[in-house]
């Protein structure tokens, strides 16, 4: 039995940033060159983070390819989202673009170079040049390697800056005073299974996704939902939950993501009678229409019988036509994951490839400056959560709607990584007092871990998550419907009382990844009662929510997002920013590509 110290020692810094991949790293970085003492904690080393696996690109109007301007990239991530985003955000977004991207280049990472030696661009799902007419190069590239070049650009700049990682760390809860303040976390160290209370006048959550509460996932194990969670159980709201992207091309069987650049530098999907089916459902986009809508095609072929592979639950991505000379300098790891996960060398046979969990757009409720904010009174007007900043997936702020636009997340973690950045540093954080810490400021954590350690349950880690996952990917996938869906949220509520009674053997201290899971599975079960729970509420059919029996998208009542709390698992709602900053409101169209 892991025996816990009664004294939990306690490190003070100005900000704690809770997770290091893109968006936690660009913030720290800003933090730590204004000379703050900055805390970056990580569950595995910075550099493995899931901002690693992001592969085609960047989205910024650069124009070095072809005629671009941000207020086009605006009217896409728009129109792209199905008009659920909120448009000053998008606005702040799309024009911030150039700027950070020009910045990451200056800090040295390595994209591809166009002969003149500008970065190299290429097109991406839902771009457009002139408002929809055609696919426009806007995703600035490193291979297919875009998230792994940034994600050591970042690291190799925060370690210039003096930014202390604290590697293998999981941040448990947040700690909030009495005035409902967030000064600081309490932390797991795996290597010794001890906790400490850290503690920081500025709290940021950088914890990515939660792409592994469905079983089909291009997301990484460490996806487990941990910022949703441990905001949920601090009592704060989590914002349209019910939309998850599937990308369209993860490897059949396998998961892995086979990046939608394939797609921007000439690749095409077929059914199993060879014919390019994406030309009849987005007659002007064809294969790069954005996700949802190609997800919702290959799927539709899928059921009407036209799938490939023994079981036809496929379609085929053919990258044959590309040439192996173009397949190796701008697609080289797609190559290596055909072969390792397909079986197949790509320049000679198409991929088996199938819609995937690949990202959630909703998140923690926050400003464009990345501080989490609760709506309060009749008016829905925002009340910031003092000492408390959300950033990157586990944030919504919200930027991509119902349906992301690929290229938009490293964007969004960059983005609003050096926004929110900027924000503390210039609210004087470095003048600030910590505020005092409570007596039971590690109460409530070490209670769940006490209620973990002293358990004599007969369920397993392991048996509930996979529950979990096979539960939301059978009732919450590409579409939906009522039944389905209601059902799911009994069954995600029976898994939830099957967790409290969860018990691990192991009880020793070093580097017992069994107690880790144990917590991530507490941060699953509110990822996962948060989307199934606002999905079957939201009756019309919207970007990544489908829905077979609201097949359309209802502006006059939907037109709204949705807020979810753990507690009493209740929803509210709020409306839409639909007035941009500078420029005229998109109003809703048909979306049609
Ligand atoms: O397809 C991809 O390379 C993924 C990019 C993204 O999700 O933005």
């Amino acid at each position: 039995m892991a025996a816990y110290k009664s004294a939990i020692p306690t490190r003070r810094f100005d900000a704690v940033i809770v997770g290091a991949g893109g968006s936690g790293m660009r913030a720290s970085l800003q933090l730590a060159e204004a000379g703050l003492n900055v805390a970056v904690l990580s569950k595995v080393f910075p550099t493995r983070s899931h901002t690693v696996a992001a592969q085609g690109g960047i989205g910024a109007s650069l124009g070095n390819m072809a005629e671009d301007n941000w207020f086009w990239h605006m009217f896409d991530t728009v129109k792209g989202g199905d008009y659920l985003g909120d448009q000053d955000a998008i606005e702040f977004m799309c024009r911030e673009a150039p700027k950070v991207v020009y910045e990451l280049e200056h800090f040295g990472m390595p994209f591809d170079r166009n002969p003149d030696g500008t970065i190299y661009q290429r097109p991406f799902g839902g771009h457009t040049a002139h408002f929809g007419e055609k696919p426009v190069q806007r995703a600035c590239a490193a291979a297919d390697r875009t998230g792994h070049a940034l994600l050591h650009t970042l690291y190799q700049r925060n370690v210039r800056a003096r930014t202390h990682f604290f590697v293998e760390w999981m941040a448990l809860d947040l700690i909030r005073d009495a005035e409902g303040d967030v000064i600081g976390v309490v932390a797991l160290e795996m290597e010794t299974g001890e906790c400490m209370i850290l503690e920081a006048k500025t709290t940021v959550m950088a914890t990515g996704g939660a792409g592994r509460i469905f079983a089909a996932s291009t997301n990484a194990f460490i996806n487990t939902g941990d910022g949703m969670g441990m905001a949920a159980r601090a009592g704060l709201p989590l914002q349209d939950m019910e939309f998850w992207q599937f990308h369209p091309t993860g490897v059949a069987g396998a998961g892995v993501l086979i990046t939608e650049g394939v797609r921007g530098e000439g690749g095409i999907l077929i059914n199993s009678e060879g014919e390019r089916f994406m030309e009849r459902y987005a007659p002007t986009l064809k294969d790069l229409a954005p996700r949802d809508f190609v997800s919702r095609s290959m799927d539709q072929e899928i059921k009407e019988g036209r799938g490939c592979g023994p079981n036809k639950d496929h379609v085929m991505l053919d990258l044959r036509h590309i040439g192996a000379d173009t397949i190796a300098k701008r697609l080289p790891s797609i190559l290596e994951i055909g072969h390792k996960f397909a079986n197949v060398d790509a320049t000679k046979e198409p991929i088996p490839v199938v819609p995937t969990i690949h990202y959630q757009m909703g998140g923690i409720p926050t400003n464009i400056h990345g501080q989490v904010v609760t709506p309060t009174g009749p008016d829905n007007s925002a009340k910031v959560v003092n000492g408390l900043y959300a950033i990157g997936e586990c944030a919504c702020v919200s930027v991509h709607g119902a349906n992301r636009l690929g290229t938009n997340s490293l964007l969004d973690l960059v983005v609003f990584g050096r926004a929110a950045g900027n924000h503390i540093v210039n609210s004087g954080l470095k003048a600030k007092e910590n505020k005092p810490l409570p007596a039971d400021a590690a109460e409530f954590a070490m209670g769940r871990l006490a209620r973990l350690e002293n358990s004599t349950g007969t369920e397993t880690v392991q048996g509930v998550a996979n529950d979990i996952r096979a539960t939301m990917q059978k009732y919450c996938g590409v579409f939906r419907t009522d039944e389905m869906l209601n059902k799911g949220v009994e069954e995600i509520m029976k898994l939830d009382e099957r967790r409290k009674h969860v018990s691990f053997k192991d009880k020793s201290m070093v580097f017992n990844t069994a107690r880790v899971e144990a917590l991530e599975l507490d941060n699953l079960i509110e990822t996962a009662k948060a989307t199934i729970v606002s999905a079957a509420a939201r009756k019309e059919s919207r970007g990544a929510h489908a829905q077979d029996d609201h097949p359309q998208r209802d502006d006059d009542n939907w037109m709204k997002h949705t807020l979810w709390y753990s507690e009493g698992n209740r929803l509210e709602y709020k409306p839409v920013v639909t007035k941009p900053l500078t420029v005229d409101t998109f109003k809703p169209k048909p979306r049609t590509f």
